[in-house]
Protein backbone atom coordinates (compact mmCIF):
# COMPACT_ATOMS: atom_id res chain seq x y z
CA UNK A 1 0.00 0.00 0.00
CA UNK A 2 1.52 3.65 -1.06
CA UNK A 3 1.15 6.22 1.96
CA UNK A 4 -1.98 7.64 1.80
CA UNK A 5 -2.25 11.47 0.45
CA UNK A 6 -4.17 14.18 2.36
CA UNK A 7 -6.39 15.93 0.21
CA UNK A 8 -7.34 19.29 1.17
CA UNK A 9 -9.92 19.83 3.89
CA UNK A 10 -13.31 19.75 2.55
CA UNK A 11 -15.30 22.82 2.31
CA UNK A 12 -18.15 21.14 4.90
CA UNK A 13 -15.24 21.88 7.28
CA UNK A 14 -16.38 25.38 7.24
CA UNK A 15 -19.28 24.65 9.58
CA UNK A 16 -16.95 23.77 12.26
CA UNK A 17 -14.94 26.77 11.84
CA UNK A 18 -16.37 28.92 14.50
CA UNK A 19 -13.66 28.40 16.99
CA UNK A 20 -14.49 27.10 20.84
CA UNK A 21 -13.34 29.37 23.17
CA UNK A 22 -12.32 27.29 26.46
CA UNK A 23 -11.06 30.27 28.71
CA UNK A 24 -10.33 33.86 28.52
CA UNK A 25 -9.14 34.13 31.97
CA UNK A 26 -6.30 31.59 31.85
CA UNK A 27 -2.98 32.94 30.41
CA UNK A 28 -2.42 31.22 27.13
CA UNK A 29 1.09 32.74 26.34
CA UNK A 30 3.21 30.21 25.80
CA UNK A 31 0.60 28.49 23.94
CA UNK A 32 0.15 30.94 21.64
CA UNK A 33 3.47 32.16 20.93
CA UNK A 34 4.01 28.19 20.00
CA UNK A 35 1.02 28.15 18.21
CA UNK A 36 2.32 30.85 15.87
CA UNK A 37 5.46 30.04 15.61
CA UNK A 38 4.56 26.25 14.50
CA UNK A 39 2.07 27.39 11.93
CA UNK A 40 4.59 29.83 10.59
CA UNK A 41 7.58 27.04 10.34
CA UNK A 42 4.88 24.74 8.66
CA UNK A 43 4.43 27.00 5.33
CA UNK A 44 8.39 27.88 5.65
CA UNK A 45 8.73 24.08 5.73
CA UNK A 46 6.07 23.91 3.09
CA UNK A 47 7.43 26.45 0.66
CA UNK A 48 11.20 24.80 1.18
CA UNK A 49 9.39 21.50 -0.14
CA UNK A 50 8.92 22.90 -3.14
CA UNK A 51 5.65 21.23 -4.79
CA UNK A 52 5.34 20.01 -8.07
CA UNK A 53 4.10 23.06 -10.24
CA UNK A 54 0.70 21.65 -10.65
CA UNK A 55 0.16 20.99 -7.09
CA UNK A 56 -1.73 23.79 -6.68
CA UNK A 57 -4.54 23.52 -9.51
CA UNK A 58 -4.67 20.22 -8.35
CA UNK A 59 -5.72 21.00 -5.06
CA UNK A 60 -2.97 19.77 -2.86
CA UNK A 61 -2.43 22.64 -1.31
CA UNK A 62 -3.52 20.60 1.83
CA UNK A 63 -1.04 17.14 1.01
CA UNK A 64 2.91 16.69 1.35
CA UNK A 65 4.94 17.36 -1.16
CA UNK A 66 6.25 14.30 -2.69
CA UNK A 67 9.43 15.73 -4.69
CA UNK A 68 11.87 15.31 -1.78
CA UNK A 69 13.91 12.60 -1.94
CA UNK A 70 14.62 9.84 0.48
CA UNK A 71 17.25 10.07 2.95
CA UNK A 72 20.58 8.77 0.45
CA UNK A 73 21.84 6.16 3.04
CA UNK A 74 18.24 4.81 2.73
CA UNK A 75 17.72 4.82 -0.35
CA UNK A 76 20.70 2.81 -1.45
CA UNK A 77 19.92 0.30 1.15
CA UNK A 78 16.43 -0.59 -0.54
CA UNK A 79 18.36 -1.18 -3.63
CA UNK A 80 19.87 -4.93 -2.66
CA UNK A 81 17.64 -6.47 -0.01
CA UNK A 82 18.10 -9.43 1.52
CA UNK A 83 15.42 -11.81 2.70
CA UNK A 84 15.62 -14.45 5.62
CA UNK A 85 12.39 -16.56 6.62
CA UNK A 86 11.58 -17.18 9.86
CA UNK A 87 9.76 -20.38 10.56
CA UNK A 88 9.70 -22.25 13.90
CA UNK A 89 8.88 -25.96 12.26
CA UNK A 90 12.82 -25.65 10.81
CA UNK A 91 11.96 -25.02 7.07
CA UNK A 92 12.78 -21.64 7.20
CA UNK A 93 16.74 -19.64 7.46
CA UNK A 94 15.92 -19.33 11.12
CA UNK A 95 13.46 -20.99 13.75
CA UNK A 96 13.61 -17.61 16.19
CA UNK A 97 13.84 -14.34 15.56
CA UNK A 98 16.63 -13.48 17.65
CA UNK A 99 18.80 -16.36 16.09
CA UNK A 100 17.79 -13.92 12.16
CA UNK A 101 19.11 -10.58 14.55
CA UNK A 102 22.42 -11.86 15.46
CA UNK A 103 23.31 -12.99 11.74
CA UNK A 104 22.90 -9.65 10.41
CA UNK A 105 26.39 -7.99 9.91
CA UNK A 106 27.05 -4.84 12.20
CA UNK A 107 26.82 -1.46 10.74
CA UNK A 108 24.69 -3.18 7.59
CA UNK A 109 24.11 -0.95 4.73
CA UNK A 110 21.00 -2.87 3.16
CA UNK A 111 17.47 -3.50 4.25
CA UNK A 112 17.29 -6.97 5.72
CA UNK A 113 13.36 -8.42 5.94
CA UNK A 114 12.49 -10.77 8.17
CA UNK A 115 9.61 -12.60 7.03
CA UNK A 116 8.30 -13.95 10.53
CA UNK A 117 6.17 -16.97 10.00
CA UNK A 118 2.56 -17.12 11.99
CA UNK A 119 2.87 -18.69 15.11
CA UNK A 120 3.73 -17.42 18.85
CA UNK A 121 7.53 -16.27 19.46
CA UNK A 122 8.31 -16.08 23.00
CA UNK A 123 11.09 -13.92 22.54
CA UNK A 124 13.19 -10.92 24.33
CA UNK A 125 13.91 -9.16 21.45
CA UNK A 126 16.74 -6.39 20.90
CA UNK A 127 17.84 -4.26 17.86
CA UNK A 128 20.83 -2.86 18.92
CA UNK A 129 21.47 0.99 16.90
CA UNK A 130 24.25 -0.91 14.92
CA UNK A 131 21.62 -3.17 12.85
CA UNK A 132 19.65 -0.01 11.18
CA UNK A 133 17.42 -1.00 7.86
CA UNK A 134 15.41 -4.15 9.65
CA UNK A 135 12.15 -5.14 8.53
CA UNK A 136 9.63 -7.46 10.53
CA UNK A 137 6.86 -8.75 8.20
CA UNK A 138 4.54 -11.23 8.99
CA UNK A 139 1.54 -12.63 7.67
CA UNK A 140 -1.59 -10.17 7.00
CA UNK A 141 -3.85 -13.49 7.73
CA UNK A 142 -1.97 -14.97 10.76
CA UNK A 143 0.11 -12.23 12.07
CA UNK A 144 2.82 -13.90 14.50
CA UNK A 145 2.71 -12.80 17.85
CA UNK A 146 6.06 -11.69 19.92
CA UNK A 147 5.15 -12.33 23.72
CA UNK A 148 6.83 -11.56 26.87
CA UNK A 149 5.84 -11.05 30.31
CA UNK A 150 8.62 -7.96 31.87
CA UNK A 151 8.12 -5.59 34.16
CA UNK A 152 9.89 -2.94 35.83
CA UNK A 153 10.30 -4.74 39.27
CA UNK A 154 11.45 -7.86 37.27
CA UNK A 155 14.78 -9.21 38.24
CA UNK A 156 17.31 -9.05 35.54
CA UNK A 157 18.68 -12.47 34.27
CA UNK A 158 21.96 -12.06 36.03
CA UNK A 159 20.20 -11.73 38.85
CA UNK A 160 20.26 -8.70 41.37
CA UNK A 161 19.07 -5.37 40.18
CA UNK A 162 15.34 -5.33 38.87
CA UNK A 163 14.72 -4.11 35.07
CA UNK A 164 13.11 -0.90 34.39
CA UNK A 165 10.48 0.23 32.59
CA UNK A 166 12.90 0.77 29.29
CA UNK A 167 14.79 -3.10 30.05
CA UNK A 168 10.89 -4.30 30.27
CA UNK A 169 10.15 -4.25 26.35
CA UNK A 170 9.37 -7.22 24.56
CA UNK A 171 10.86 -5.78 21.98
CA UNK A 172 13.25 -3.13 22.25
CA UNK A 173 14.40 -1.12 19.21
CA UNK A 174 17.35 1.45 19.16
CA UNK A 175 18.12 0.84 15.12
CA UNK A 176 17.20 3.65 13.01
CA UNK A 177 14.87 2.74 9.75
CA UNK A 178 12.81 -0.11 11.31
CA UNK A 179 9.59 -1.01 9.86
CA UNK A 180 6.85 -3.40 10.50
CA UNK A 181 3.62 -4.53 9.38
CA UNK A 182 1.75 -6.98 10.60
CA UNK A 183 3.44 -8.10 13.76
CA UNK A 184 1.73 -8.30 17.31
CA UNK A 185 3.98 -7.32 19.71
CA UNK A 186 2.64 -8.31 23.25
CA UNK A 187 3.42 -8.17 26.95
CA UNK A 188 1.28 -10.04 29.17
CA UNK A 189 1.99 -9.32 32.54
CA UNK A 190 -0.87 -8.02 34.33
CA UNK A 191 -1.59 -4.37 36.32
CA UNK A 192 -3.38 -3.74 39.15
CA UNK A 193 -4.87 -0.53 39.98
CA UNK A 194 -2.47 0.90 43.00
CA UNK A 195 0.63 -1.60 42.78
CA UNK A 196 4.29 -0.21 41.63
CA UNK A 197 6.96 -1.68 39.46
CA UNK A 198 4.21 -3.17 37.06
CA UNK A 199 5.43 -1.18 34.02
CA UNK A 200 5.57 -4.12 31.59
CA UNK A 201 6.26 -2.42 27.72
CA UNK A 202 5.28 -4.44 24.80
CA UNK A 203 7.87 -2.69 22.42
CA UNK A 204 10.36 -0.09 22.98
CA UNK A 205 11.10 2.14 19.97
CA UNK A 206 13.99 4.37 20.15
CA UNK A 207 15.31 4.33 16.71
CA UNK A 208 15.15 7.21 14.17
CA UNK A 209 12.40 7.24 11.20
CA UNK A 210 10.23 3.84 12.23
CA UNK A 211 7.09 2.86 10.79
CA UNK A 212 4.37 0.34 11.69
CA UNK A 213 1.59 -0.80 9.28
CA UNK A 214 -1.36 -3.04 10.68
CA UNK A 215 0.37 -4.07 13.81
CA UNK A 216 -1.01 -4.62 17.16
CA UNK A 217 0.54 -3.56 20.46
CA UNK A 218 -0.62 -5.37 23.57
CA UNK A 219 -0.20 -4.53 26.97
CA UNK A 220 -1.23 -2.91 30.11
CA UNK A 221 0.46 -0.08 31.91
CA UNK A 222 3.21 1.33 29.42
CA UNK A 223 2.32 -0.73 26.44
CA UNK A 224 4.12 1.45 24.10
CA UNK A 225 7.36 3.22 24.76
CA UNK A 226 7.67 6.08 21.41
CA UNK A 227 10.44 6.59 23.42
CA UNK A 228 12.95 9.12 20.83
CA UNK A 229 12.77 10.10 17.22
CA UNK A 230 10.57 10.08 14.06
CA UNK A 231 7.84 7.81 13.99
CA UNK A 232 4.76 6.88 11.78
CA UNK A 233 1.88 4.31 13.13
CA UNK A 234 -0.71 3.25 10.43
CA UNK A 235 -3.83 1.42 10.96
CA UNK A 236 -2.51 -0.25 14.28
CA UNK A 237 -4.71 -1.28 17.61
CA UNK A 238 -2.66 -0.24 20.40
CA UNK A 239 -4.38 -1.51 23.92
CA UNK A 240 -3.17 -1.06 27.44
CA UNK A 241 -4.43 0.65 30.87
CA UNK A 242 -2.24 3.28 32.13
CA UNK A 243 -0.29 5.65 30.42
CA UNK A 244 -0.22 3.21 27.37
CA UNK A 245 1.30 5.25 24.61
CA UNK A 246 4.30 7.26 26.29
CA UNK A 247 7.16 8.89 25.72
CA UNK A 248 9.43 11.61 24.00
CA UNK A 249 8.92 10.38 19.95
CA UNK A 250 7.70 12.83 17.61
CA UNK A 251 5.06 10.48 16.00
CA UNK A 252 2.50 10.51 13.49
CA UNK A 253 -0.43 8.00 14.94
CA UNK A 254 -2.64 7.48 11.27
CA UNK A 255 -6.27 4.96 11.26
CA UNK A 256 -5.15 3.58 14.62
CA UNK A 257 -7.32 2.12 17.42
CA UNK A 258 -6.42 3.23 20.97
CA UNK A 259 -8.22 0.80 23.36
CA UNK A 260 -8.50 1.56 26.48
CA UNK A 261 -8.34 -1.78 29.71
CA UNK A 262 -8.29 0.53 31.90
CA UNK A 263 -10.65 -0.50 35.28
CA UNK A 264 -10.59 3.31 36.98
CA UNK A 265 -9.41 6.45 36.00
CA UNK A 266 -6.71 6.78 33.41
CA UNK A 267 -4.84 8.32 31.03
CA UNK A 268 -3.95 7.47 27.25
CA UNK A 269 -0.98 9.00 26.86
CA UNK A 270 1.37 10.41 28.64
CA UNK A 271 3.95 12.33 26.67
CA UNK A 272 7.36 13.51 27.83
CA UNK A 273 8.49 16.71 25.76
CA UNK A 274 10.00 18.47 28.91
CA UNK A 275 11.55 21.26 27.16
CA UNK A 276 10.68 23.69 25.14
CA UNK A 277 13.54 23.05 22.50
CA UNK A 278 12.09 19.69 21.86
CA UNK A 279 10.15 18.89 18.99
CA UNK A 280 8.34 16.16 20.05
CA UNK A 281 4.95 15.41 20.48
CA UNK A 282 2.21 13.01 19.56
CA UNK A 283 -0.13 13.55 16.67
CA UNK A 284 -3.36 11.14 16.60
CA UNK A 285 -5.34 11.86 13.39
CA UNK A 286 -8.75 9.42 12.40
CA UNK A 287 -7.79 7.69 15.32
CA UNK A 288 -10.75 5.89 17.86
CA UNK A 289 -10.43 6.20 21.41
CA UNK A 290 -12.34 3.37 23.04
CA UNK A 291 -12.66 0.96 25.73
CA UNK A 292 -13.18 0.49 29.41
CA UNK A 293 -12.35 2.71 32.44
CA UNK A 294 -12.25 6.62 32.33
CA UNK A 295 -9.62 8.34 30.51
CA UNK A 296 -7.60 11.19 30.11
CA UNK A 297 -6.69 11.98 26.41
CA UNK A 298 -3.31 12.74 28.02
CA UNK A 299 -1.42 13.73 31.07
CA UNK A 300 1.84 15.51 31.29
CA UNK A 301 4.84 13.74 31.75
CA UNK A 302 6.53 16.77 30.66
CA UNK A 303 6.36 20.30 31.54
CA UNK A 304 5.97 20.79 27.68
CA UNK A 305 3.90 17.81 26.86
CA UNK A 306 2.47 17.75 23.69
CA UNK A 307 -0.66 15.94 21.95
CA UNK A 308 -3.27 16.34 19.22
CA UNK A 309 -5.71 14.54 18.08
CA UNK A 310 -7.40 15.57 14.84
CA UNK A 311 -11.25 13.80 12.78
CA UNK A 312 -10.83 11.21 15.54
CA UNK A 313 -13.52 9.32 17.33
CA UNK A 314 -13.66 9.63 20.78
CA UNK A 315 -15.71 7.48 22.59
CA UNK A 316 -17.59 7.93 26.07
CA UNK A 317 -14.69 6.90 28.76
CA UNK A 318 -13.00 10.06 27.59
CA UNK A 319 -13.34 12.24 30.81
CA UNK A 320 -15.14 15.90 30.19
CA UNK A 321 -11.80 17.48 31.28
CA UNK A 322 -9.69 15.79 28.51
CA UNK A 323 -6.39 16.39 30.12
CA UNK A 324 -4.36 16.24 33.20
CA UNK A 325 -1.22 18.09 34.41
CA UNK A 326 -0.14 15.28 36.62
CA UNK A 327 -0.77 17.60 39.56
CA UNK A 328 1.63 20.30 38.26
CA UNK A 329 -0.87 23.65 37.75
CA UNK A 330 2.85 25.21 36.10
CA UNK A 331 2.60 22.80 33.35
CA UNK A 332 -0.92 24.58 32.61
CA UNK A 333 0.58 27.26 30.16
CA UNK A 334 3.52 24.68 28.88
CA UNK A 335 1.71 22.01 27.47
CA UNK A 336 0.18 21.67 23.76
CA UNK A 337 -3.09 20.05 24.12
CA UNK A 338 -5.34 20.12 20.68
CA UNK A 339 -8.56 18.88 19.39
CA UNK A 340 -9.64 19.18 15.69
CA UNK A 341 -12.87 18.43 14.56
CA UNK A 342 -13.01 14.69 16.67
CA UNK A 343 -16.40 13.32 17.06
CA UNK A 344 -18.21 10.80 19.83
CA UNK A 345 -19.52 11.08 22.70
CA UNK A 346 -16.20 12.02 24.51
CA UNK A 347 -15.37 15.09 21.94
CA UNK A 348 -17.53 17.40 23.57
CA UNK A 349 -14.98 20.41 24.77
CA UNK A 350 -17.83 21.69 26.81
CA UNK A 351 -16.05 20.46 30.50
CA UNK A 352 -12.70 20.56 28.99
CA UNK A 353 -9.72 22.01 30.98
CA UNK A 354 -9.30 25.84 30.31
CA UNK A 355 -5.87 25.16 29.57
CA UNK A 356 -6.99 22.60 26.48
CA UNK A 357 -7.69 23.87 22.98
CA UNK A 358 -9.91 23.06 20.00
CA UNK A 359 -7.27 24.04 17.06
CA UNK A 360 -8.43 26.14 14.18
CA UNK A 361 -7.85 25.07 10.29
CA UNK A 362 -4.34 26.74 10.25
CA UNK A 363 -3.22 25.91 13.63
CA UNK A 364 -4.23 22.23 13.23
CA UNK A 365 -2.65 21.73 9.34
CA UNK A 366 1.24 21.13 10.82
CA UNK A 367 -0.24 18.02 12.33
CA UNK A 368 -2.45 16.53 10.20
CA UNK A 369 -0.08 14.63 7.73
CA UNK A 370 3.19 12.55 7.04
CA UNK A 371 4.97 16.21 6.96
CA UNK A 372 4.54 16.44 10.87
CA UNK A 373 7.49 13.55 11.01
CA UNK A 374 9.20 14.64 7.79
CA UNK A 375 7.73 11.58 6.19
CA UNK A 376 8.87 12.18 2.87
CA UNK A 377 12.48 11.66 3.46
CA UNK A 378 11.66 8.05 4.72
CA UNK A 379 8.44 6.74 4.64
CA UNK A 380 8.47 3.94 2.44
CA UNK A 381 6.04 1.21 1.62
CA UNK A 382 5.29 -1.22 4.13
CA UNK A 383 5.58 -4.56 1.94
CA UNK A 384 9.24 -3.60 0.23
C1 LIG B 1 6.35 -25.37 7.90
O1 LIG B 1 5.62 -24.14 7.78
C2 LIG B 1 5.33 -23.79 6.44
C3 LIG B 1 4.72 -22.40 6.40
O2 LIG B 1 3.91 -22.12 7.51
C4 LIG B 1 4.41 -24.83 5.85
O3 LIG B 1 4.09 -24.50 4.52
C5 LIG B 1 5.11 -26.18 5.89
O4 LIG B 1 4.23 -27.20 5.43
C6 LIG B 1 5.58 -26.52 7.30
N1 LIG B 1 6.42 -27.68 7.23
C7 LIG B 1 6.44 -28.63 8.17
C8 LIG B 1 7.43 -29.73 7.95
O5 LIG B 1 5.72 -28.58 9.16
C1 LIG C 1 5.74 -14.87 32.97
O1 LIG C 1 5.62 -15.98 32.12
C2 LIG C 1 6.29 -17.11 32.60
C3 LIG C 1 6.28 -18.16 31.50
O2 LIG C 1 5.00 -18.32 30.95
C4 LIG C 1 5.63 -17.57 33.90
O3 LIG C 1 6.30 -18.69 34.43
C5 LIG C 1 5.68 -16.42 34.91
O4 LIG C 1 4.96 -16.75 36.06
C6 LIG C 1 5.10 -15.15 34.32
N1 LIG C 1 5.35 -14.05 35.22
C7 LIG C 1 4.47 -13.08 35.44
C8 LIG C 1 4.91 -11.99 36.36
O5 LIG C 1 3.37 -13.07 34.91
C1 LIG D 1 -8.67 1.99 9.03
O1 LIG D 1 -8.67 0.99 10.02
C2 LIG D 1 -9.73 0.07 9.93
C3 LIG D 1 -9.60 -0.89 11.09
O2 LIG D 1 -9.78 -0.22 12.29
C4 LIG D 1 -9.68 -0.65 8.60
O3 LIG D 1 -10.78 -1.51 8.50
C5 LIG D 1 -9.69 0.35 7.48
O4 LIG D 1 -9.50 -0.31 6.26
C6 LIG D 1 -8.58 1.36 7.66
N1 LIG D 1 -8.68 2.43 6.65
C7 LIG D 1 -7.74 2.65 5.76
C8 LIG D 1 -8.01 3.77 4.82
O5 LIG D 1 -6.70 2.02 5.69
C1 LIG E 1 -21.86 19.13 25.71
O1 LIG E 1 -21.86 19.06 27.10
C2 LIG E 1 -22.62 20.11 27.72
C3 LIG E 1 -22.40 20.02 29.22
O2 LIG E 1 -22.50 18.72 29.68
C4 LIG E 1 -24.08 19.99 27.32
O3 LIG E 1 -24.82 21.01 27.90
C5 LIG E 1 -24.16 20.05 25.80
O4 LIG E 1 -25.47 19.84 25.41
C6 LIG E 1 -23.26 19.04 25.15
N1 LIG E 1 -23.23 19.25 23.71
C7 LIG E 1 -23.46 18.28 22.83
C8 LIG E 1 -23.36 18.67 21.39
O5 LIG E 1 -23.72 17.13 23.18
Amino acid sequence: MAPRKHHILPLLSLFFLSRISWSDATPQKDYDKWLTWNVHNHHLRRLAAKPPPNAAAAGLSGSTPTTKALDVRLEKAEVNKERFIINQNGTGDYKTISEAIDNIPIHNTKRFILQIMPGVYREKIHIPKIKPFISFIGDPDNPPTITGNDTASSMSQGGGAALSTFQSATVAVDADYFIASNIIFENTAPHEVGTVGEQAVALRISGNKASFYESSFYGSQDTLYDHKGLHYFRNCFIQGSVDFIFGYGRSFYENCTLNSIAKKVASVTAQKRNEKSMSSGFSFKDCKVTGSGTVYLGRAWGDYSRVVYSFSFLDKLVLPLGWNNWGKSNRNSKVYYGEYKCSGPGSNVTGRVTWARALTDVEAEPFIGTYYVEGDSWLLSPST
